[in-house]
């Protein structure tokens, strides 16, 4: 049982950590029964208002956001569908993955026209996420009480990338080998998760390039290690993001550019 003095000290604890700037980030209101949370519960409910109940005049405007988030989404839309159609027809192992790949070029009904449709939207999305970073920095829409969704965006930057990266590999050709053996000994100087980085706390064969590779060469194991993330992991895991990106979106509504 707690003393009344505990008891004390764990409601200032607790109050001081609902007061801080990472809790009220994330919580827009508590669930205190005063009309003005009432109307927060309601307005601010992404189930019965997608879109924030009142927004800016300014930021209804096309030039305040160019849609670049909205592009960036519709390009991961279009890369999900792409990615599960060339699913049908692409095989991670080493024999069978750059053959497949030929295949969709000289053998399947507009397999080079899905492929294209693939890859560009992937440049595309790259493009346009770092324009909608730009976007929101040049608005200063980073700010209070925005910064939990500028951490989740940055979180959603990193993943566009690493799905990037994960899927360049794939092709199975010299380009991709090539690439992912630069990009992965790059890992080998993480600080102490890199063999060869500073304050390194783990040995060549644990560390993070091992990892990312499956072993000590671009191989077998890497392409399925790449195929899994690139297929399941990472598209899952931008989806999560997206949605609580969305989320928040909807509680904070638009900023006006300060
Ligand atoms: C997969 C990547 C992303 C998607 C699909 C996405 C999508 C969106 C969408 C649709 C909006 C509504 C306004 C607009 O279209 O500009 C938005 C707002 C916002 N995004 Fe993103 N975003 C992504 C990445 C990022 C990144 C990398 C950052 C920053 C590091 C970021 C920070 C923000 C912030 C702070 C807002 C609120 C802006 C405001 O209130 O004016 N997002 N995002």
């Amino acid at each position: 049982m707690l003393s009344d003095a505990q008891k004390q000290k764990l409601s200032e604890i607790k109050a001081q950590v609902k007061s801080s700037q990472v809790w009220t980030s994330i919580f827009r209101h508590d669930f205190s029964d005063t009309p003005r949370t009432r109307l927060d519960r309601i307005f601010k409910n992404v189930w019965l208002h997608l879109h924030p109940v009142r927004i800016p005049r300014i930021t209804a405007r096309l030039t305040h956001t160019f849609c670049l988030g909205g592009l960036t989404f519709f390009f991961f839309i279009v890369l999900t569908v792409t990615g599960v159609l060339l699913m049908f027809y692409y095989r991670p192992t080493v024999e069978a993955a750059y053959n497949d790949m030929k295949d969709l070029e000289f053998a399947v009904t507009l397999g080079m026209f899905l492929r294209n449709l693939h890859r560009w939207s992937a440049h595309l999305m790259v493009f346009f996420v770092i324009g909608h970073m730009a976007r929101v920095f040049l608005t200063a829409s980073y700010k209070p009480p925005r910064e939990f969704n500028w951490v989740v965006g940055v979180i959603l930057l990193t993943l566009t990338l690493i799905l990037s990266f994960s899927g360049y590999l794939l092709p199975w050709d010299q380009l991709a080998i090539w690439a992912i053996t630069v990009g992965t000994n790059m890992a080998a100087a993480t600080p102490l998760m890199g063999a060869e980085g500073p304050f390194t706390i783990v040995s060549v064969d644990n560390d993070a390039r091992f990892i990312t590779l499956g072993g000590h060469f671009v191989g077998q194991a890497t392409l399925l290690r790449f195929y899994v993330l690139h297929c399941i992991a990472l598209p899952l895991a931008a989806s999560a993001f997206m949605i609580v990106h969305f989320w928040r979106v909807n509680k904070d509504g638009f900023a006006v550019p300060s």
